[in-house]
């Protein structure tokens, strides 16, 4: 078994920001597998290969919403174990990721389980919605000697606040029902700027001045909030 498994990053969203590179292995995959957490919820990984593959070639796989550990890696492995069988009998197979897949991501835990099994996995990166909203407000995450930091929003004002400090840019994915302490908190502390994007390249996709504009919705599924503290 010397065959390459991909995983594919298909960015943010909008079809058009996939890697030639991932479309080309998504045209010549035989099998492509789309983990998915939510059974009933639409899947934006599903939506995007679309544009570019048959619905028969797609292998929508379902990965519980738990913090059950012991569940979770018992379905990664199930899953893992399920594309070595299909490589096994010839196949060539990628699995798929929204955004890039190195980041926050089932694939990782995948590729994990996979690597575990012995199956050679390859990275494509996609486009992270973390560049995505940078590039949608138009605003640096960086400059020369400058630096940019990525958390999970946590669920504290004072981690928010602390997180805020450390860096000149600061990022927060997932901030989803976690928004109305992000709000709170940049009120206070009063950065130079701070931005809600919300759904980049999907229907719904919205920019929130957090300091100045309306308030955002109180929740903020597949949202990305960008803060400038200031400063470099
Ligand atoms: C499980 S993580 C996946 C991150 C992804 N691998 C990436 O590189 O962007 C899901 C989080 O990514 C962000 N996200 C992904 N797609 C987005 C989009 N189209 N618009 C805004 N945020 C998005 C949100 O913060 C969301 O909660």
């Amino acid at each position: 078994m010397n065959k390459t498994v991909y995983s594919l990053g298909l960015g943010p969203g909008d079809h058009e920001l996939i890697t030639v590179k991932a479309k080309r292995i998504l045209e010549e995959s035989d099998v492509v597998v789309v983990p998915q957490s939510n059974e009933q919820g639409r899947s934006v990984a599903r939506e995007v290969i679309l544009h570019y593959i048959d619905a028969s070639k797609i292998e929508m796989c379902y990965i519980p919403m738990t913090n059950n550990k012991e569940e979770l890696v018992k379905r990664y492995t199930e899953v893992a174990e399920k594309i070595k069988e299909m490589i096994e009998q010839g196949k060539s197979v990628s699995y798929v990721t929204q955004g890039d897949p190195t980041i926050y991501s089932t694939s990782n835990y995948l590729t994990e389980k996979l690597v575990a099994a012995g199956v050679r996995v390859k990275h494509i990166p996609g486009i992270s919605s973390i560049n995505a909203a940078a590039s949608m407000l138009g605003l640096p995450l960086s400059v020369k000697k400058g630096n940019f930091g990525v958390y999970e929003m946590p669920g504290d004002p004072e981690s928010v606040a602390d997180l805020i400090q450390r860096h000149p840019t600061t990022v927060f994915m997932k901030v989803n029902n976690k928004l109305p302490t992000l709000v709170e908190t940049v009120k206070r502390i009063k950065p130079e700027r701070a931005f809600l994007v919300k759904r980049i390249g999907l229907d719904g996709e919205a920019v929130y001045d957090m300091l100045n504009g309306a308030t955002p919705p109180e929740s903020a599924y597949l949202s990305v909030a960008v803060i400038k503290r200031g400063g470099k």
